[in-house]
């Protein structure tokens, strides 16, 4: 199982998944990263990984048909089987939804269908389940379609909030779980118990 990976910022969710290529513990390979920030340490990781890695972003594609068309010719090109976002920041365009359906997985950090939607990204996620007061938070896998945070739920890990959390420590703590749930989910894709139904290559 080919991953391809779209990734804005740190990439720590994709050293993960690459970690658990290497150890074994996931049978897929990482065959490409895509980042719409050209500095990002996503795409540094890539290049200490020795994964081929393209900043594709408005900048290079002020066209967004012709970055969709640039996105989904990279990731076909180098045969993925299922795209990993991992902190991607920006809408996936119709051809790459379309090409690869129901074989888009993102992670996002809390307990979807709660927190979830525009705006919500990043510490903003953490700030609103603690003013929300909410007990517990967690981390969901999901198929991706055209609505943010929306599609199918893969898999969820729960996390208890502590009262004294602030958004930070929340979120360091989900984000371990994160590292976890997300190889973990691929590796039941890998293995058949989870199947996609999207169109393969
Ligand atoms: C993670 O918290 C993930 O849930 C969200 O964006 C963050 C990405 O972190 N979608 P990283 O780039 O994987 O370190």
């Amino acid at each position: 199982m080919n991953i391809g990976f779209l990734a804005s910022h740190g990439g720590s969710n994709m050293q993960a998944i690459i970690d658990a290529c290497k150890a074994g513990r996931l049978h897929a390979a990482p065959v490409v990263v895509i980042s719409n920030n050209g500095d990002s340490r996503a795409l540094e990781r890539a290049r200490t990984e020795g994964i081929p890695g393209y900043h594709l972003s408005g900048l290079t594609h002020p066209d967004t048909e012709s970055l969709d068309k640039a996105i989904l010719d990279t990731l076909l090109s180098h045969k993925v089987d299922v795209v990993a976002l991992a902190g991607y920041m920006k809408k996936l365009g119709p051809r790459t939804l379309a090409r690869f359906k129901g074989r888009i997985l993102n992670i996002h950090p809390a307990l979807l269908p709660k927190h979830g939607g525009r705006g919500m990204y990043g510490m903003h996620v953490h700030e609103a389940v603690i003013a929300s007061g909410e007990t517990e938070s967690g981390a969901t896998v999901h198929l991706v379609d055209e609505e943010y945070d929306r599609g199918p739920i893969l898999a969820q890990v729960r996390v208890l909030v502590m009262p004294d959390d602030t958004p930070e420590t929340l979120a360091a703590r989900v984000l371990e779980q994160e590292h976890l749930i997300y190889p973990a989910t691929l590796e039941k894709i890998a293995t058949g118990e989870i199947v996609l139904t999207g169109p393969r290559r």
